[in-house]
């Protein structure tokens, strides 16, 4: 709808439970590339309850061996590599790091970031809850969906019987009852990147 001018330009995305920096680059570079910087703002927060995981994810580092499990236009575009000591990693592009911030949350106590997000992804965290936490916390994100906007669980999630305020759109993916849009959906199997640590780096991978 933003590309019809129906809506602004601007996606933002929510990594709730983020742990480290795989899942927020991931998206960052999911996102660059499929829509121009010139036309379109991005942002992602990528928010954790752990503080030592989101130091680590601050510095969007990898062994560069990882750089095989990336496509190659990814890394190219994306990624810097590392010289010197540091010839063993890579690190996220200024431009992918600018547009990811992170921010130290507890999903079950602190009041959320404000504003609203075009996709909430919370894989893989809402398994340590118990069935009330569970729900209050879904029903907490649901508030911060766009009325276009989706939420993704793990792949072994469910909201069965926690919510009645979603349709589903594809497995484990979600949505508000009133998007028209809700099967216009990308492929989430594009959303992945090596995992791992680590130091500073320098030219284009
Ligand atoms: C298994 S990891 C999932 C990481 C990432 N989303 C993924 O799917 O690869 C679970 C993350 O949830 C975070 N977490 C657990 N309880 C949380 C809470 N109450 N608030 C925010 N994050 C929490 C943990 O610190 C951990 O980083």
């Amino acid at each position: 709808m933003a590309s019809e001018g129906l809506l602004p330009r601007r996606i933002r995305v929510w990594s709730a439970g983020c742990s480290t920096e795989e899942e927020p680059f991931s998206v960052a570079m999911f996102l660059l590339d499929h829509f121009s910087v010139e036309n379109w703002e991005i942002e992602i927060l990528a928010t954790d309850i752990s503080s030592r995981a989101l130091a680590r994810a601050e510095n969007g580092m990898w062994p560069i061996e990882k750089s095989a499990e990336l496509p190659d236009h990814y890394r190219k575009s994306y990624m810097l590599k590392g010289t010197g000591t540091f010839a063993n990693l890579m690190k996220a592009a200024p431009e992918l790091r600018a547009r990811v911030k992170f921010q130290r949350l507890n999903l079950n106590t602190d009041p959320y970031h404000p504003g609203k997000f075009d996709l909430i992804l919370c894989c893989n965290v809402l398994i340590y809850f118990d069935a009330d936490s569970k729900k209050r916390a879904l029903e907490r994100m649901i508030r911060h969906l766009t009325p276009t906007g989706y939420l993704m669980l793990g792949h072994a999630e469910t909201l069965n019987g926690v919510t009645d305020h979603l349709r589903t759109v594809g497995p484990t993916i979600y949505t508000t009852p009133t998007n028209a849009a809700g099967t216009r959906i990308f492929d989430r199997s594009r959303f992945s990147v090596p995992r791992t640590a680590c130091g500073p780096c320098g030219s284009r991978s």
